[in-house]
């Protein structure tokens, strides 16, 4: 006798990067539903599912009658709060298997500290210089060891903003203790650790516990503006290549990087003493001295997840299902040898004052499978501004430049108070972020 397949799945989540895993699901050739719990309404995830709520996704009560209402055997996790939270352990303890990893195993997003920790622990050799304070005592003096080069990181979950970095965000010692002192008010921990040069890049690997598949390497744009300048962002935009590298990177970088997140997972498997069954993402820095870890994050990336789920070639069902069974070594897992740019629109003011509310228009979008809907809502029979990142288009081709031109093209239609980096994926960023190599190398 077989087991029954539950064919139902649940996807947790309603931003772009919810859209993208929706549409790969939605792809899927094997018979299913797809069911979303939401945080907003989001036309792109209502269009491919079953049914769609709006709940709180944090709470694992609500998520778990969702589930069980919906008669899931399968989950999804998009964003890093629901894991935080416990959601995947209340999931499977009711006998829902889920991608996205438990409460303790996800602290490698969750406690920056806990990340180097680990890392230094198992003597996987990819942290800067650190150390962790819950007090003033010892920054002025840690401070004073690192000299002008040092980075703040509140010890928690900050949406990509509880980091300010040296000659960026904080201009003297006086004004990073300013920020310290700021921190330890709010009762959190924090680190001080050394600040790295070179190219950022994103390294994500499906992971069931033992075996990592990797995905194609993305660069995102952090800054909220043009020229990297600005205040730091989820993320206004991502590109890749078609041979799945980036142009300022050798071999060697991609090796040591998937060498890192392999250590890495058998690290919280002996620390555990339970596999990570997820998608793993390193934040890396390619460096003259070779790669580095900025941080990791326990699930897809937003915007990565749009750049690298439209290539995948592989049946995501069946991806999952290795995943949460321990059997990616024997699922084959290909992406389309193709370049993809992908460019967030975000509401005027965004990320500190965003307009809200205010309609918006996305009807000029030519490809609509390059369109993802994100932090939007309907609100008298419009499509309205929710106050974050708003809508994502990717352009698809054989190289970052045509990718690029298709990208910006679809951008530049959608009307309404919004703005755009122009420059993420164009030839001149991208050969100063290859010069740049260069001349650290
Ligand atoms: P995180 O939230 O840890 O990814 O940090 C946000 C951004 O701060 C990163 O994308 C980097 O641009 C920057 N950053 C974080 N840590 C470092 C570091 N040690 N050296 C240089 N830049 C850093
Ligand atoms: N792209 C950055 C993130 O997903 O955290």
């Amino acid at each position: 006798m077989t087991a029954t397949v539950i064919n139902n799945f649940l996807v947790v989540g309603s931003g772009a990067r919810e859209h993208a895993i929706c549409r790969v699901l939605h792809r899927s050739p094997q018979e299913k539903k797809v069911f979303c719990l939401a945080t907003n309404f989001n036309p792109g995830i209502v269009e491919l599912c079953d049914d769609v709520t709006t709940g709180d996704i944090n709470n694992s009560d609500s998520v778990t009658l969702y589930a069980e209402k919906n008669g899931v055997g399968l989950a999804i996790i998009g964003p890093e709060n629901p894991l935080a939270c416990g959601v995947a352990d209340a999931l499977w303890e009711m006998g829902v298997k889920v991608v996205g990893p438990k409460k303790d195993l996800a602290q490698i997003e969750t406690s920056k500290a806990c990340a180097r920790d680990l890392l230094n622990e198992y003597n996987i050799p990819a942290c800067p210089e650190y150390k962790t304070f819950s007090s003033m005592e010892g920054v002025t003096d840690y401070l004073n060891e690192l000299g002008e080069n040092y980075v703040v990181k509140y010890d928690g979950l900050a949406g990509g903003k509880g980091v300010k970095v040296s000659g960026e965000h904080l201009y003297s010692h006086e004004e990073a203790t300013l920020y310290c002192q700021e921190l330890v008010e709010k009762g959190g921990r924090f680190v001080i650790e050394e600040k790295l040069s070179g190219q950022e890049f994103s390294l994500m690997s499906f992971c069931d516990g033992e075996t990592l598949k990797h995905m194609p390497v993305v660069q995102d744009h952090k800054r909220a503006y043009e020229g990297d300048t600005g205040p730091n962002t989820g993320g206004m935009g991502t590109y890749s290549d078609a041979n799945h590298s980036l142009p300022f990177l050798r071999d060697t970088d991609i090796a040591q990087a998937q060498g890192i997140n392999l250590a890495t997972a058998a690290a919280l498997k002996d620390k555990f003493g339970k596999g990570y069954k997820g998608i793993l993402y390193g934040g890396f820095m390619a460096t003259a001295t070779g790669v580095k870890l900025i941080e990791y994050n326990a699930r897809l990336g937003d915007p990565e997840a749009m750049n690298v789920l439209p290539l995948l070639e592989s049946d995501f069902v069946a991806l999952c299902r290795a995943i949460t069974d321990g059997n990616l070594h024997e699922v084959d897992v290909k992406f389309r040898n193709q370049a993809t740019v992908c460019k967030y629109a975000v509401p005027e003011g965004y990320p500190d004052n965003p307009v809200k509310g205010e309609p918006i228009d996305v009807s000029g979008i030519e490809n609509r499978e390059g369109l993802f809907y994100a932090s939007v809502d309907i609100k008298n029979d419009q499509l309205v501004e929710a106050g974050s990142r708003t809508v994502a288009v990717v352009g698809m081709a054989d190289s970052i430049t045509a990718a690029e031109q298709i990208a910006e093209r679809e951008i530049s239609t959608v009307t309404g108070p919004l703005f755009h980096r122009r420059d993420i994926g164009t030839k001149e960023l991208v050969q100063k972020r290859i010069d740049h190599m260069d001349t650290l190398r």
